[in-house]
């Protein structure tokens, strides 16, 4: 298998590199639950979270997987950071990458941020954590661990990803894994929460939800990202976003019985999913978070060597 420098994005990795780090995730799940959550894996190795965007589980769950390996962590935010001193990107960056971390894990609301810092950065392997509307490879790996725990493999199955399309990292990676790993995407939003062209990539595209659920394995729910939305007219309200696009029970029937939800989080409930689908035994949008620890130690042990493979870099 070829070998992992950095992890940009679901873009950049192959059918076999995908399903290498699913199942490396899926042997990691058991430490994460045992009573003593320590392997020595990444002792003597240092990993930088460097988050300029909120987040509860893809920062959480990076610094939980760094220290269940072992490794020390760092957690550095945008609002403590330098940058509000009116520090550079890349002077943040080669600042950081100077106290010689193996690993700098970083979200920024820019696409590209990784591979720009790349770029200038030597000897320090760089993970996408979500830039922008670009990428968000970890999550789909976790969704992925998740699938191939319910299904065994998502090859042929057919996943309905309903909401902001348009900027959602989460579906754009999902999109390109679904290509390289044989499985359907159905794609439901409203036109103004659409991207452009978004049929270039294989998949479905639903007006109604309705129309979209039969046939469906599993049902991907989306929060509209308002942070990134510049038109606050995508939609006339939250009531009729929600009749129209929200998930709830009854809803749901129409999917046939077997059907999963799932969910990146953060959820709004009562907008894009109701409480008794968020709750019920068909979600496995918990599974998802506690997936995410084992597929982030995944990542972190491949980039520094800790998977049985070699980093280079004693
Ligand atoms: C997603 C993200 O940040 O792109 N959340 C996450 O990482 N779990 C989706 C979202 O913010 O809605």
């Amino acid at each position: 298998m070829k070998s992992l420098k950095h992890l940009f994005g679901i873009a950049d990795l192959d059918r076999e590199q995908i399903e290498y780090l699913v199942n490396l995730g899926d042997s990691f799940i058991d430490i994460n639950r045992r009573s003593l959550k320590k392997a020595p894996t990444l002792r003597g190795k240092t990993v930088i979270n460097l988050f300029f965007e909120n987040s509860t589980r893809t920062r959480t769950s990076f610094e939980i997987a760094g220290k269940r390996l072992s490794a020390d962590v760092i957690n550095i935010s945008a609002s403590t950071s330098a940058t509000k001193k009116g520090e550079s990107l890349l002077d943040t960056g080669q600042t950081l990458a100077a106290m010689q971390p193996h690993v700098l894990v970083i979200r920024h609301s820019i696409s590209g941020t990784c591979e720009f810092l790349a770029e200038h950065l030597e000897n320090t392997a760089i993970v996408n954590a979500g830039d922008g509307a670009h990428e968000h490879p970890t999550q789909i790996l976790t969704d992925l661990l998740t699938l191939k725990q319910a299904w065994g493999t998502p090859e042929g199955k057919t996943i309905t990803m309903v909401g902001d399309i348009a900027h959602s990292r989460v579906a754009r990676s999902h999109l390109l894994a679904a290509k390289k790993l044989g499985y359907k995407m159905r794609i439901v939003a409203p036109r103004t929460l659409l991207p452009a062209e978004v049929e270039r990539y294989g998949c479905e595209v639903y007006h109604d939800f309705d129309e979209a659920l039969p046939g469906s394995d599993a049902v991907y729910m989306l929060r509209v990202q308002s942070e990134r939305l510049t038109d606050s007219c995508a939609f006339p309200s939250i009531r009729e976003y929600h009749e129209a696009y929200g998930l709830n029970s009854q809803r749901l029937k129409k999917a046939g019985d077997d059907c999963l939800v799932l969910h990146p989080g953060p959820m709004n409930r009562g907008v894009e999913i109701a409480t008794d689908v968020a709750d019920s035994v068909k979600s496995h949008i918990l599974a998802q978070v506690e997936h995410g620890v084992a597929i982030r130690m995944a990542v972190l042990a491949a980039l520094c060597g800790g998977d049985g493979g070699d980093d280079g870099k004693e």
